[in-house]
């Protein structure tokens, strides 16, 4: 969702800020802004729309060496120039971008217009700034402090204050803020993208730490203004990991990079030897997975997708009554926290409040909550009781694709875990290894073939509606691809069990309405065939996506989308794939802005 960068140092700080904006773009936003310093005051230049709106008003000559920027998106307040960040207190000495929700923003702005504040926007954001204003008596850091302990919600904030030009203080609480040290200057930000050519010295800030920081250095302290000790992290990656390279498009580049992202996941974690997985940071013993008598997941969206494979897989597998449920909906349900069920919140980008405010309630009520993120120090990452980081790399494009496919092999090696202390035969822990290993080159053989999609993307893109039909392991990879393509084209999708859809669905078929089918060559094979026999004899058209030389697929589809054969365990890999390529040529031939598409964020951090 929204940006934040900050910077204090020698260079211009306009530069820093719109390169560091350019690189947030991607969360999703309406728009941006920045306030840098100037021997005449703060110049705050702000814009709705896209990033180049705003870098078409901003003068050449850059000004000041201290500055913060944000990219908004709509929470409290219309998409407008003046709701755009940065605000200021009456004075235009305090200048604030803040990331997240203010609760009590109303009664704080009634208050405060009553004692005479007066107010340009109609955001949250601007409460804190006149908040910050009424308790400023000469220091920033303090006068922070005192602002937050009237606080009611979310913030990731930074705050600049003319009076003190080489100093920035940035708080968090709930919503993510990381520092960046360099030589000689200090970076903020709501996540690595934003400073990673600048520098990889990170510290990810917790929840209810204040941070003073100026070119040479900085001071962290929590709520109560004790001093707290932190500790620097490297950033993993490499900036070229955070740009496009040759490619057009993030998602395009996300798609391609599967085969290496899910290799990625599963070095060193596979013991050939013994037949079995290895997940460090599980933080549990055998004696521990072997009481595990139920799984449950948590998670939103694509993750969530991901979620309901791997729960039928434990099922299948390592015969542990499992299932997936949406987060958002698991928090308001008072759930009943059984013994012996271990919990997962899965989510790429590690800060989806619904998943974290419910994986939260769950440890409230004792539960064990083990947290499958890919962004590392994300706070589902931090807060979890262990865990595994999917090491897909830094997914960009607001579609995910790459950590879904990490997701489902971080899971699968769980379940190998789970299966071989349970019933699962070492010849059998052995097959599956060898299936699982062989995933990337059989994706990497779907690769060969794309432009077979791209020539059925733009067949049936100017449709108006698309059904996704799969069965077992892959009704919910259906699930995903009609999320892909509705997200990313605006073309209505929605998937089914294939079976379903003569108990309603079916009534939507027509001529103009194509279904796909995920037909892989296991034991649904000819049920699902049937399935397909009934939308053909409807007058349905039909896309398969089925293993090579599936001639009875041939002779009802209209086209079919070949992947290679597989166990029927991996075919959730080797399906998903195309249906990504589906969603992003068909955005394309509809000029979709594929990276960045309408009203969505990447990381949704708030309810
Ligand atoms: C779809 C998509 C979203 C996310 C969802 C959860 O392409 O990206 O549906 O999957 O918002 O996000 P994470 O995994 O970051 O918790």
């Amino acid at each position: 969702m929204c940006g934040i960068i900050g910077y204090c140092g020698k260079k211009a700080s306009s530069e820093v800020l719109l390169e560091g904006l350019k690189r947030l773009e991607y969360r999703g936003y309406d728009s941006s802004g920045i306030c840098v310093d100037s021997p005449e005051g703060f110049k705050i230049i702000k814009k709705t729309g896209k990033l180049k709106n705003l870098l078409s008003i901003v003068p050449e000559r850059p000004f000041g060496h201290n500055g913060i920027g944000h990219t908004r998106w709509a929470t409290h307040g219309g998409v407008t120039d003046a709701n755009a960040h940065p605000h200021t207190d009456c004075t235009g000495k305090i200048s604030i971008v803040h990331n997240g929700i203010i609760e009590n923003y109303e009664t704080l702005r009634r208050l405060l217009k009553e004692k005479g504040h007066t107010f340009k926007s109609d955001t949250d954001t601007e409460v804190i700034a006149h908040l910050i204003e009424s308790c400023y008596k000469g220091n920033l850091t303090k006068a922070v402090l005192e602002a937050l302990s009237l606080l009611k919600g979310t913030y990731g904030l930074v705050v600049m204050h003319q009076d003190h030009p080489d100093v920035l203080v940035g708080a968090r609480n709930g919503s993510p803020l990381i520092m960046g040290i360099g030589d000689g200057e200090m970076f903020l930000a709501s996540d690595a993208a934003a400073i990673i050519s600048y520098t990889k010295q990170v510290i990810y800030l917790k929840d209810g730490e204040v941070v003073t920081v100026t070119p040479d250095g900085f001071q962290t302290v929590d709520l109560d203004e004790k001093a707290v000790e932190k500790d620097i992290d490297v950033v993993e990656w490499e900036a070229e990991a955070y740009e496009k390279g040759k490619y057009p498009y993030f998602m395009l580049k996300e798609i391609y990079e599967q085969s290496k992202s899910i290799q990625r996941g599963m070095n060193g974690r596979i013991d050939m030897e013994l037949a079995t997985g290895h997940l460090g940071g599980l933080n549990m013993t055998p004696e521990e997975l072997l009481k595990v008598e139920r799984v449950v997941i948590i998670a939103a969206g694509t993750s969530y997708h991901a979620g309901l494979v791997a729960a039928l897989l434990l099922e299948n597998l390592a015969r542990i009554p499992a299932h997936a449920e949406i987060a958002s909906e698991i928090r308001y349900r008072n759930p009943i926290i059984e013994k012996n069920t271990l919990y997962f919140a899965i989510s790429q980008s590690g800060e989806t409040a619904d998943t974290l405010y419910a994986m939260r309630e769950l440890q409230r009520k004792g539960a064990r909550v083990l947290g499958i993120c890919n962004v590392v120090g994300s706070t589902i990452a931090r807060e979890s009781d262990g865990g595994v980081y999917i090491h897909s790399g830094p997914e960009i494009a607001v579609a995910s694709t790459k950590a879904f496919t990490s997701q489902l092999t971080a899971m699968y090696i769980f379940t190998l875990i789970m299966a071989r202390l349970r019933s699962m035969s070492y010849e059998d822990g052995s097959e599956f290894i060898k299936e699982l290993t062989a995933v990337p080159a059989k994706i990497e053989k779907i690769f060969r073939n794309v432009e077979n999609i791209n020539i059925i993307a733009k067949k049936y893109c100017h449709t108006e509606s698309f059904l996704f039909l799969g069965r077992g392991l892959n009704y919910p990879v259906a699930m995903e691809g009609a999320l892909k393509l509705k997200e990313i084209s605006y073309i209505h999708a929605e998937g089914f069990s294939a079976a379903e859809i003569k108990h309603g669905p079916i009534a939507l078929i027509n001529e103009r309405t194509p279904s796909l089918f995920l037909v892989p060559d296991d034991r649904l094979h000819d049920k699902i065939i049937s399935n397909m026999k009934e939308v053909k004899s409807r007058g349905g058209k039909i896309i398969a996506v089925a293993v090579e030389n599936d001639e009875a697929v041939k002779g009802i589809a209209d086209d079919v989308i070949e992947i290679p054969r597989a166990s029927e365990y991996m075919y959730p890999f080797l399906m998903s794939i195309p249906l990504q390529f589906l969603a992003y040529y068909a955005a394309l031939e509809l000029g979709r802005d594929v990276d960045q598409p309408n009203n969505l964020a990447k990381s949704v951090t708030v309810e």
